[in-house]
């Protein structure tokens, strides 16, 4: 998996932007207020050269919580835009020799473990083009900052362009990528070192069964579609929505009657399936079965026989064969290599182009014409759709709708919810649409437990300064506060607190 740090929207999918969350797990307590106004008093060089041992020190303060870890990058991000980002470098790296590494994790980047023998200096080339690109990055707009400000753009928004990630589909019990209990957690959980490369081109061409081992778990198993999606469909009907960016396999947007032509599948999906070797195109579903019983499913147009035999010979190949066959009495046997090749579903893999779909739509225009950018339920991690963000004019608001904040870019309004369901409810109440979303989520092919669950909980929302909302339920809500007031009752904070999600959960699904 490779760091992207250039913009380049040729560029085939890679992973950018990690946040390490250890960063703020292991963090002990600082003054953060003080260290990040000392910061940008280095970054700005209005301290004595005296003082620069300790203000470096400063780069090694831990911070204690997410808001801190947000607040120390923007203020890293404030004084680069203010002093460029040669002077930038001139002054941390070579005069008071900051790690690279050590700014690299303020910025919120983790790195491959594939750079862990590299020397600090090597990582300049990478460190240069990280501080051009947030030198450059989109500054969030004044105007814009709260859920009225929102609603007000939904009304007005002609053209509005909607990203989503697999946060959409997770009420409908579809695993998301890098949630802590998501897909990559998981096959961590069974030994894959580096999950993405489940997705990785070369590794599929080489051995395709690690893919085929696990891809049985992102099978879509339900047509039924969220409250989120119906959301989408919904700015559809009232004739606002431009075009549909999603990163999803799961082919969802399509069951709630969304045009062909707004859809843009960024990563492709499991609707079809080409063979590896002589490019033979199937219906996806063809392949379903051997993909739940993990076996590779091979191309039934080039398997030209005669098939070729192989005696096995080396000790290897035997042990290869125990392994595999699980019969010892095969061992002297020949064994059949087959031909054909090997069927991939058409989801995009890093290492391939993105669909001419994608590109198409980025040269058409219609980015310009933007006039409301809305982000769900995606990490915005893997470019060049991450991108996009950047490709709307600089004058349009941009909202964002997940679980997690995200840190490396900056939305004008963020709306942090463990259901993005809820937040569309709550949104679509106060912008008066309240029925009409209701009308889709009625429909039969509305996931039933989903629409149960952003209908039927009470909220909890809380405005946080500048444009942050918090979206719970009122359950969670309640007993975060008992947690608080019994903090010092040991055995009793983590109880309450399981019984009242526990009750929340059955409630509403
Ligand atoms: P990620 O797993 O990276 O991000 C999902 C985001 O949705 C996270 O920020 C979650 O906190 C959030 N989330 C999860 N459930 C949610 C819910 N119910 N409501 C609100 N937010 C929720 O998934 P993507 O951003 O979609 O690529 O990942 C992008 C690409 O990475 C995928 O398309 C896939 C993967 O490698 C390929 O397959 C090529």
């Amino acid at each position: 998996m490779s760091f992207s740090p250039v913009e380049d929207l040729h560029a085939t999918p890679k992973e950018v932007n990690s946040e390490d969350k250890n960063d703020v797990e292991t963090a002990s307590t600082s003054s953060i207020s003080s260290s990040a106004s000392l910061l940008v008093d280095i970054m700005c060089g209005s301290k004595d050269d005296e003082d620069s041992e300790a203000e470096s020190d400063e780069w090694d303060r831990p911070a204690v919580d997410d808001d801190e870890v947000i607040k120390q990058r923007e203020e890293i991000i404030k004084s680069l835009r203010i002093l460029g980002y040669p002077a930038f470098l001139e002054k941390h790296v070579f005069e008071q020799q900051v790690p690279i590494r050590l700014i690299l994790k303020k910025l919120g980047i983790s790195l491959p473990t594939a750079l862990d023998d590299f020397e600090d200096l090597d990582l300049l080339p990478l460190l240069k083009e990280v501080l051009k690109r947030e030198a450059s990055r989109r500054l969030k707009l004044p105007q814009y900052n709260t859920i009225d400000d929102v609603v007000k753009q939904l009304h007005k928004a002609k053209n509005v362009v909607v990203l989503v990630g697999a946060g959409i589909s997770t009420s409908l019990g579809i695993l998301d990528f890098r949630s802590d209990n998501g897909f990559y957690a998981r096959l961590a959980q069974h030994g894959l070192s580096e999950p993405s490369e489940m997705f990785d081109i070369h590794t599929f061409r080489e051995e395709p069964g690690i893919f085929y081992t696990f891809a049985k778990e992102l099978l879509p198993e339900t047509h039924h579609y969220s409250p989120s999606h119906a959301f989408i469909r919904l700015l559809e009907q009232k004739n606002k929505l431009s075009t549909l960016f999603t990163q999803n396999i799961d082919n969802l947007e399509r069951e709630t009657g969304l045009s062909e032509e707004k859809v843009v599948q960024c990563h492709g999906s499991f609707a079809t399936a080409t063979c590896i070797q002589c490019k033979h195109k199937v219906e996806g579903s063809l392949l379903y079965d051997d993909i739940r019983n993990q076996r590779l499913s091979y191309c039934t147009e080039c398997n030209k026989p005669p098939v070729k035999k192989r005696k096995l010979t080396s000790a290897s190949d035997r042990a290869f064969s125990d392994v595999y066959n699980g019969e010892n009495e095969k061992e002297e046997e020949e064994e059949d290599i087959p031909q054909a090749g090997v069927m991939k579903p058409d989801i995009t893999f890093f290492g391939e182009a993105l669909p001419d779909q994608f590109f198409e739509k980025v040269g058409s225009g219609d980015l310009e014409k933007t006039d409301l950018l809305i982000c769900i339920g995606t990490s915005l991690k893997v470019a060049p759709v991450s991108e996009l963000i950047s490709l709307v004019p600089a004058s349009t608001p941009q909202i964002y709708i997940s679980r997690t904040p995200v840190r490396h870019t900056q939305f004008d309004v963020n709306f942090i919810s463990p259901f993005c369901d809820w937040v569309i409810v709550e949104l679509c109440k106060r912008a008066g649409w309240l029925e009409d979303l209701e009308k889709l989520c009625n429909e039969p092919k509305c996931h039933t437990g989903a629409k149960n669950r952003a209908w039927n909980t009470s909220l909890d929302v809380r405005f946080h300064e500048p444009s942050t909302y918090y979206i719970k339920s009122k359950a969670e809500a309640e007993a975060e506060a008992l947690c608080k007031e019994r903090e010092n009752v040991p055995g009793e904070t983590e109880n309450v607190y399981k019984d009242s999600i526990e009750s929340d959960t059955n409630q509403t699904v």
